[in-house]
């Protein structure tokens, strides 16, 4: 009988503040992984300004190309496959990664992969342990929070989204009410161990019958109450504030999550995108799915922190699937920002 041969895939993600490479053996394996950041940059401005984040990017991406590579112990010839995420996320940014890997392709003649940011995200959980099918993946992260069906590695169905902020975007901005560096969530995570809950923030669509989410509510009544504090000069706790935040943005996510798994009882539950990084959420799905009984419990995969935020290891491993689905590209691939998985089109299959 013969070997199946190994499949070693070098992926890029650019489309925001992280320039990424990695080379990913067979779909599970990272062989190498350089993540270059640009957040101090952006730092003083509060969020990430588009137009530097692309010269960040084009300034890193031969040289992290090469890193990958050596880091790896390969050279072009042991490469299966370029894969590069396309979408979603900022057009400037996401174009130098694809005319990157564009270049490359062309120049090798190795095929090309365009990624879905998405989908990669949630392809973290297969770096770490074997996803089985269908699954469900939370997806929380600065741009998107969503609910995902997996009926296999390469189709996936949207069945819940947020209705305005993104949770990570929510942490964002009363990050920056609390003065805050930007990115916010992991420092909030942190004084939210040291709090408790006593606000009382309010949360949203608990009752309602879907799995979106809505979390423009809690900012606001986060930023309210912190104004009102300052006008009457009264200083109220950080600790507790980001406490009663968290626990508001966990008792959403973990409540929608619960009803999804239990409707569409998934094999496998995996979380993924920065938020995913979250402790308090991390150890709250892990509790809920350990109340279900035993025989209605999913695997539960759970990616490694640092997998969690942007990186092209999870672009490597989505892209696996997509080519042993033969899902190429062309040269004609473009960045798309606004890309999107599809939406289910029914609430009970
Ligand atoms: O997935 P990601 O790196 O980029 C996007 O695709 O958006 O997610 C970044 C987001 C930021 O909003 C950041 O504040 C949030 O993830 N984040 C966290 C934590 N670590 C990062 N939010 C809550 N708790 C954390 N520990
Ligand atoms: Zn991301």
């Amino acid at each position: 009988m013969s070997e199946k041969k190994d499949v070693r895939i070098l992926a890029y993600e650019s489309s925001c503040d992280e320039t990424s490479t990695a080379v990913v053996k067979n779909g599970r394996e990272i062989e190498s992984l350089i993540v270059a950041t640009q957040i101090k940059s952006h730092q003083r401005f509060g969020g990430v300004v588009p137009e530097v984040a692309s010269r960040h990017h084009i300034e890193v991406i031969s040289q992290i190309t090469k890193e990958a590579l050596n880091e790896a112990h390969c050279s072009w010839k042991d490469i299966d496959a370029i894969a590069v995420t396309y979408g979603p996320g900022l057009v400037g940014a996401l174009l130098i990664g694809v005319s990157a890997a564009k270049a490359a392709s062309m120049a090798t003649g190795i095929p090309l992969i365009g990624v879905d940011h998405i989908m990669g995200h949630i392809m973290a959980a297969q770096l770490k342990d074997e996803i089985e099918y269908p699954a469900l993946a939370l997806q929380v992260s600065g741009g998107h929070t969503e609910i995902v069906l997996l009926k296999d590695p390469v189709h996936f169905e949207i069945i819940g989204d947020t209705r305005d902020d993104a949770a990570g975007e929510a942490y964002d901005k009363i990050g920056r009410v609390l003065g805050v560096n930007y990115p916010a969530g992991k420092t909030i995570d942190s004084w939210a161990h040291q709090g408790k809950d006593t606000f009382n923030f309010p949360r949203a669509m608990m009752e309602d019958d879907d799995y979106d989410f809505s979390f423009s509510g809690l900012k606001s009544a986060f930023i309210n109450t912190c104004h009102h504090a300052d006008q009457i000069h009264e200083k109220l706790n950080k600790y507790d504030l980001a406490a009663s935040f968290q626990a508001a943005v966990i008792d959403v996510l973990a409540h929608k999550t619960m009803r999804a798994i239990k409707q569409y009882k998934p094999k496998t539950f995996i979380m993924g995108g920065g938020v995913a990084a979250n402790h308090g959420l991390r150890d709250r799905m892990s509790a809920e799915i350990a109340k279900l009984p035993k025989e209605d419990q999913p695997k539960v995969i759970l990616p490694d922190i640092k997998l969690c935020g942007d990186n092209a290891a999870m672009i490597g491993a989505a892209a696996y699937n997509l080519y042993n689905d033969g899902q190429f590209a062309d040269l004609t691939l473009n960045a798309d920002p606004s890309l999107e998985l599809p939406y289910a089109n029914s609430m009970l299959n």
